[in-house]
């Protein structure tokens, strides 16, 4: 049997091969099947990145346009999910409504019982057309307001905000939003995906993959960060108080939410992308506090631990300057990268091997064992 060296936190191992996603710490960039994610963000859409992801190659117009049909056409929810989120207890955190909403959808999938290719292939497109009414739905159900159905007329990630808002946003809110879920799309082995890989690697299902995924994007270390970002800069309040508030923290020795990465230690593409249109939409909107403040935390960081941000730095004060609820940021992560998990549990089908790997033991051996009424 083949040995390694032990890792804490699995660190620097490679634990499998892929083709989706390659992420490179030392050109600091970041690809989807061989395109770099600057270029997509200019020339692409989420829906367009989703299908790359999924089928390994741009689509060609008429790909395209059927691929967004399908999605559209999978937008809405049965009935009975949205029966079910009515018996959510009131405030439920809403990732935990998205792991019980994608564990209820996987009862209602025509494809259930099928873990063919072709039927992971329809089971990952329904599901990502499906996450933006799960999140949408139930957050508003769950605070007491009517649905908001789907608009056709309108694309993935602004029809989300339109069934969230009730309010269609405008072109240049869309595009930025559009632009942030290309960026969280996918990401390597990251926990989340990686997590989704073995639940599937035991040959269970795809929809049990996308549970165990949402369950370990919730995490503060992982997609949990951008929600406590921005209530670590609403905590910090104005850009006077920065530079004050980071060294106090560090001095705690508190964790700066949006800061480090385990691949990136010299920078995040996705978190330099979305710096710079956080920094003109808030040019745009008048309205600088945020950024401004970010900037500071920043530049202390920087200076006092050499630490950068990353991509849920930014999308923490792009998200709020949008007026969309905190604790809706994690979900809206795992709205994108929905995408990318359904594409790493069929690469991972579709060539699997059981992921099982070995613990390095340190308690005792060979104890003597003594019967309950003698200890
Ligand atoms: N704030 C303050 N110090 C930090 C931070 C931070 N955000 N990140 C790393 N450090 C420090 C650690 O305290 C440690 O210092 P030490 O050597 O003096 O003990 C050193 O940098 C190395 O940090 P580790 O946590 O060991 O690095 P690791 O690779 O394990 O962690 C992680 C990466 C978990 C992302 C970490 O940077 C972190 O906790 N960041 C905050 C949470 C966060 O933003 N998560 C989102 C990650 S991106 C994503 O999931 C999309």
């Amino acid at each position: 049997m083949k040995t390694a060296e032990y890792s804490p936190g699995l660190e620097g191992i490679i634990a499998g091969t892929t083709t989706i996603s390659h992420v490179n710490p030392d050109l600091c960039s970041l690809m989807y099947r061989g395109y770099d994610i600057r270029e997509l963000v200019k020339h692409s859409s989420f829906e367009e990145v989703a299908y790359l992801l999924l089928k390994g190659k741009l689509p060609t117009q008429g790909e395209y346009d059927e691929f967004c049909a399908l999605l559209k056409q999978e937008r809405d929810l049965p009935d009975v999910l949205v029966d079910a989120f009515k018996t959510f207890p009131k405030n439920s955190v809403p990732m935990d409504m998205l792991r019980t909403g994608t564990a209820l959808l996987a009862l209602h999938d025509p494809d259930k019982d099928d873990n063919s290719h072709d039927a992971n292939v329809r089971k990952a497109i329904r599901s990502i057309a499906k996450f933006p009414a799960l999140i949408a739905y139930s957050y508003r159900i769950n605070r007491g307001q009517e649905i908001v159905k789907p608009d056709n007329g309108l694309g993935h990630g602004e029809n989300f905000l339109y069934m969230l808002q009730g309010k269609k946003p405008d072109a240049y809110m869309a595009h930025v939003f559009d632009c942030s879920l290309i960026c969280y799309a996918d990401h390597g082995f990251n926990a989340s995906t990686f997590s989704s890989r073995v639940t599937v690697s035991t040959l269970s299902d795809i929809y049990s993959g996308l549970v165990a995924a949402i369950g370990t994007l919730k995490g503060p270390l992982h997609g949990g960060a951008n929600e406590e970002a921005m209530k670590m800069l609403q905590e910090v309040g104005t850009p006077e108080n920065a530079e004050a508030w980071v060294i106090d923290a560090l001095a705690t020795k508190k964790k700066i939410m949006g800061f480090g990465h385990r691949e990136y230690k010299n920078g995040d593409p996705r978190a330099f992308i979305l710096t710079e249109m956080g920094a003109e939409m808030s040019e745009k909107l008048g309205d600088t506090q945020w950024y401004k403040t970010a900037s500071i935390v920043e530049s202390v960081m920087h200076r006092e631990k050499n630490i950068v941000p990353n991509v849920d730095f930014p999308t923490s004060y792009i998200y709020y300057l949008m007026g969309l609820p905190i604790e809706i940021y994690t979900p809206i992560f795992a709205l994108a990268r929905v995408s990318g998990w359904t594409a790493h549990m069929i690469e991972q089908l579709d060539n699997n091997r059981l992921i099982r790997p070995k613990a390095l033991y340190e308690g005792p051996d060979h104890l003597d064992f003594v019967v309950r009424a003698q200890r």
